[in-house]
């Protein structure tokens, strides 16, 4: 038999695009190799399943050409994946501002999809290693079960972080074979490691504005053994270069910090100098007037003002010496990819291979963290399928 759509990678952009397919009519053939779909949806959102973002903007995603992910995004939006998942009798909450999560588990997710692939006629394939792919008349996907032949190929093999659930690079290798170029990846939305760990400090957590050039995120920071983690840290890691714009934290966003210090060393002058950062849990603020005052000061007025509005500008912006990640182990998203100048912006088709598409992380477009991954893996297999 020849199919008219193989699926490769039965993720989420993977099962969107097969049911999408299929529901035009195509014989739609659905391949991974894992024994279940859907694995990182299983434990995204801590079991519950970030699925979407109510906000999304194409300004929430990072990409070679900002202006790729645009039109699938217009095309279905946090809308329409909201009302699938209530035709599904989902029940969901709003976490943060536009954040949507399953009430109950991320697995009414991947049923959602699954069930979405059945009723359009989707053949699901699973635990089927793929050897290699090749073009003749058709796409031959070889597989340990035998080879499989359709007119088109969907490349949703998703990106390389957490390799022990089945993560690889086959997307972009095919991507490769024919020709189609690929942005350099790295690890993203992943904690950093610090040249000097602060793993006294492990499991401190406080608010701060994370910042890298004009790109800047506020929201929680936890110190952990190796480095910094957390939200703020999350988002800001994925515009992280190695020879870019340093990252600079300030640990005490929105205060004007020199008057607030100041003015409580002029209120209260018999008081200890950690009492002085008192807005910190008391471990960091410890570990942050030893730095500053040393052992030697006991009382605040015994400290300098110039000592008070050094310290002030040293936590508006921290600069810690950052050595790297903690790598696809630990990062949730890959950044970079297949590049979108190869592909149509409108279907999701390599433009020099007809037949050939490319959806989800695979592609070089990286979301934010909250639920915007998953809206453009819906989005670009939603396009991919009705094109395909
Ligand atoms: P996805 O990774 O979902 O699917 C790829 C599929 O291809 C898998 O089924 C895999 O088995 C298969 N595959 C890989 N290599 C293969 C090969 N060689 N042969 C055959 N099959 C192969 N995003 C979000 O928006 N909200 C959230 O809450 C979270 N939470 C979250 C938590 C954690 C811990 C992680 C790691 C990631 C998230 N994400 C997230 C990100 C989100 O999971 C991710 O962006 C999407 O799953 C990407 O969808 P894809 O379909 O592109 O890849």
């Amino acid at each position: 038999m020849i199919y008219d759509i193989a699926v490769l990678g039965a993720g989420a952009a993977g099962m969107m695009a097969a049911a999408a397919a299929a529901s035009r009519g195509g014989a739609t053939i659905l391949i991974d190799h894992a024994p279940e779909a859907g694995k990182k949806i299983l434990i995204s959102g801590g079991g519950r399943c970030n699925f979407t973002n109510l906000d999304t903007k194409p300004e929430n995603f990072l990409s070679a050409n900002r202006h790729f992910a645009r039109s699938a995004l217009a095309r279905y939006t946090p809308r329409d994946f909201l009302a699938l998942v209530e035709r599904h009798r989902i029940a969901w909450h709003e976490k943060s501002p536009g954040q949507l999560f399953c009430d109950e588990s991320a697995r009414l997710i991947v049923d959602m999809l699954l069930s979405e692939c059945r009723t359009s006629g989707v053949t699901i394939a699973l635990s089927h290693e793929i050897r290699h792919v090749e073009r003749g008349d058709h796409f031959i996907t070889s597989t340990n079960h035998g080879d499989i032949a359709s007119r088109r190929l969907i490349l949703a093999t998703g990106g390389l972080s957490i390799p022990k659930l089945g993560a690889t690079d086959l997307s972009l290798r095919l991507a490769r074979q024919f020709g189609l170029g690929v942005i350099e990846t790295a690890p993203a939305l992943v904690p950093l490691t610090l040249s000097a760990p602060l793993s006294e400090l492990a499991g401190v957590s406080l608010l701060v504005t994370a910042r890298i050039g004009k790109t800047a995120f506020s929201d929680g920071m936890i110190f952990t053994h190796r480095g910094l983690s957390g939200p703020a840290i999350l988002q800001i890691s994925s515009y992280r270069r190695h020879d870019g714009a340093p990252l600079t934290l300030d640990l005490m966003p929105g205060a004007d910090a020199r008057q607030s210090l100041l003015a409580q060393k002029k209120a209260r002058p018999r008081a200890e100098p950690a009492s002085l950062l008192s807005v910190f849990p008391q471990r960091l603020a410890r570990h942050w007037a030893n730095e500053t005052f040393g052992e030697t000061a006991t009382t605040l007025a015994n400290v300098p003002d110039r000592q008070i509005t050094e310290l002030a500008d040293r936590l508006r912006a921290w600069t810690p010496e950052i050595s790297g990640t903690e790598g696809y182990l630990k990062a949730e998203v890959m950044r970079g990819g297949i590049d979108t100048a190869a592909l149509s912006s409108q279907t999701m088709e390599a433009r020099d291979v007809p037949g050939l598409y490319a959806i989800g992380e695979a592609v070089d477009v990286t979301g934010w963290l909250g639920g915007y991954n998953f809206q453009w893996a819906w989005a670009s297999g939603r396009a991919a399928g009705l094109a395909a």
